[in-house]
């Protein structure tokens, strides 16, 4: 591997799968694999997971760790050619060689405008990385794709399935902003990969990426998609058709312990309390979030680990 911006990246997923799991088992294995070497990894937003469970990877293989809010750093431009006279005071053609000198891996975490959607597909942040560092990039979300969170929920069913072909069900719920895709899109995409009964359910408007669904069945009934389902993953987003707008807010979506019945719950966090899901649900039996939480450094830890055995 030498990167991971996409699910593709992975040559085989269910492989991978089995391996983070086993990493799972001997967190500091590979402790030798980082020795003097140095992730350094890029914020343009928010993050706890990702942060915390990223860095912890990275020391569980005996890397170092230094860590950017690029809000604090110098204002990037992105422009090929642009007269830098206005805000931006550095471009990233000097900032990614830059930076790709003090590190051996870089990830990057830069979420979509939601107002341009050409420019959030055009991943122009991410790829920009890609073409002027010279170290592998990991993605830790880009404005499109969350394959580090994906991978932890393939992680997460496989460790919890009770049967060889589980029933997922993919469901929408409110929320008072407007949130990206890209969560959503990983886990359709990875969903592809494992031998599982996928679904998508979601109010009317809210078709993600056709490129991205492709023929998943998609059912605007919520409690009919529900029914019989082994793992329910509830997530909003934002329409992408109307790009970027929140279209319904119509608290019915809201995961309840009825509709839920006996599937599992899976959320990525942070979540919203009681307009995303309710506490009956987060506080119950069937809620599996901290344990995929947990997963989320086992999958950092598998794709540092496939980089670190391709430097050279
Ligand atoms: N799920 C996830 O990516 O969490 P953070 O935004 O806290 O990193």
């Amino acid at each position: 591997m030498n990167k991971y911006i996409n699910i593709d990246d992975i040559e085989n997923v269910s492989k991978t799968i089995e391996e983070a799991i086993q990493l799972k088992q001997s967190p500091f294995r590979f402790h030798h694999l980082g020795k003097h070497k140095t992730l350094v990894m890029l914020f343009f937003n928010s993050s706890l997971r990702t942060r915390l469970s990223t860095e912890k990877a990275a020391k569980n293989l005996g890397m170092d760790v230094m860590v950017l809010n690029v809000n604090e750093a110098w204002q990037l431009e992105f422009e090929d050619g642009s007269i830098m006279n206005a805000n931006t005071a550095e471009h990233i053609k000097e900032a990614a060689q830059v930076i790709s000198q003090y590190a051996d891996i870089m990830a990057i975490r830069a979420f979509p405008s939601l107002t341009d959607k050409q420019k959030d597909e055009s991943e122009y942040i991410i790829n920009s990385f890609v073409k002027y560092a010279t170290v592998p990039i990991i993605s830790m979300e880009s404005a499109t794709a969350h394959p580090l969170q994906a991978l932890a929920d393939a992680i997460t069913i496989e460790e919890l399935k009770l049967k060889e072909r589980p029933k997922v069900v993919l469901s929408w719920a409110p929320h008072p902003k407007a949130l990206p895709q890209a969560v959503p899109n990983s886990f359709v995409t990875m969903m592809h990969e494992l031998d599982v009964d996928f679904s998508i359910t979601h109010p009317k408007g809210y078709e993600l990426n056709p490129e991205i669904t492709k023929n998943t069945s998609i059912n605007y009934n919520q409690n009919e998609a529900l029914k019989d389902a082994d793992f329910v993953y509830v997530k909003n987003w934002s329409s992408y058709k109307d790009y970027g707008k929140i279209l319904c807010q119509d608290e019915n979506w809201m995961m309840t312990k009825e509709k839920l019945g006996n599937a599992k719950f899976m959320h990525c966090l942070p979540v919203r309390r009681n307009v995303v899901v309710e506490d009956a649900v987060l506080d119950g039996e069937n809620a599996v979030v901290i344990q995929q939480a947990n997963n989320r450094t086992f999958s950092a830890q598998i794709v540092l680990k496939n980089i670190l055995e391709n430097l050279s």
